[in-house]
């Protein structure tokens, strides 16, 4: 009797199929993925393969970027229903009330939105290069939609008129002063590091702020031992992996429900039966196209 991973890797093997995983998921599904990476590396991954079926261990927004970038491919998502509640924040509609206010703004969309939000978007970006494309956007004023605290961070840095949303990340935004206070007494050489959906307080005490690809390079080339991050669990596994030696210190309510639905099982099950596909509508698939590939062409 063959193990899920043998069975997997057979299927694959079979079907000329990838496997892509986010960092927040369940560290038994990043162990058999091709690739592991932020949402960023993940697209571009999605666009470069020539595999035939795209197998996306992630929230299904992320699923959606990888078919609008290869439209031509097959990509199966094994938790359908695995969704990201701050992509729920922000409508096609709303974006196009919020326009009729701000003629003159571009509008800069969070890859963390539905493909058909997308539709609305000038340039997408996300939490690894939102600063290079709010600052690569010739529009003096930006909407900046969904994350609020994304979009506060790059007002910051930018200094640029940045209209915010009021959505937010239920994972990062439950991150509180008095939680970041306790782990550094309890850890007084640990480092924190933070993702940019964290609350600007939060950020504030962070001395590096990044897409969980860039929390994961700093603390490679690091000299430090001990990090508090200020993410999702799951990237605990992709530290620990890559730093052998080093710790890190994660509050005990940073947990994204959805992102850990996904299982091998389920990967097995949809990679078997081919199911949890997405089909976009033509007319979305063509529009949502042109922030999204924007986003690819503009470097973190
Ligand atoms: P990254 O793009 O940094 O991986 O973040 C995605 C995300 O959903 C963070 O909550
Ligand atoms: Fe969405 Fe937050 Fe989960 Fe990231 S951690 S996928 S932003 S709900």
């Amino acid at each position: 009797m063959q193990s899920v991973a043998q069975q997997i890797a057979a299927l694959k093997k079979q079907k000329n199929a990838i496997i892509l995983a986010h960092n927040y998921t369940l560290p038994e599904v990043q162990d058999l993925a091709d690739f592991v990476g932020d949402s960023l590396s993940l697209s571009k991954k999605a666009a470069a393969t020539d595999a035939d079926i795209i197998v996306f261990c992630g929230v299904s927004f992320m699923g959606e970027t990888a078919k609008i970038l290869s439209p031509g491919k097959k990509v199966l998502l094994p938790e359908p229903e695995a969704k990201c509640a701050m992509a729920a924040m922000c409508s096609a509609e709303q974006i196009r009330q919020v326009r009729a206010k701000y003629p003159d703004a571009a509008v800069v969309g969070y890859v963390n939105t539905a493909a058909e939000t997308k539709t609305e978007v000038d340039y997408c970006c996300t939490s690894a290069n939102a600063l290079n494309v709010v600052n690569a956007v010739p529009n003096d004023q930006i909407i900046f939609v969904p994350d609020s605290n994304l979009g506060r961070y790059v007002r910051e840095k930018s200094g640029k008129d940045v209209i915010l949303w009021s959505g937010f990340c239920p994972v990062h935004q439950c991150v509180t002063l008095r939680q970041v206070q306790e782990l550094r007494a309890a850890h007084p050489d640990a480092e924190v590091v933070a993702h940019p959906e964290c609350r600007l307080e939060v950020l504030e005490m962070a001395s590096f702020v990044g897409s969980t690809e860039a929390i994961l390079n700093y603390c490679i080339a690091s000299d430090r031992k001990e990090f508090i991050v200020l993410t999702e669990w799951g990237m605990g596994h992709r530290l620990e992996k890559a730093c052998p030696g080093k710790k890190f210190y994660f509050t005990n309510q940073s947990l994204c429900m959805t992102m850990k639905m996904i299982s091998p099982e389920s990967v097995l099950e949809c990679l078997e039966k081919e199911t949890g596909e997405i089909v976009l509508d033509r007319d979305v698939q063509e529009k949502a196209y042109v922030p999204v590939k924007r986003m690819t062409d503009i470097l973190g």
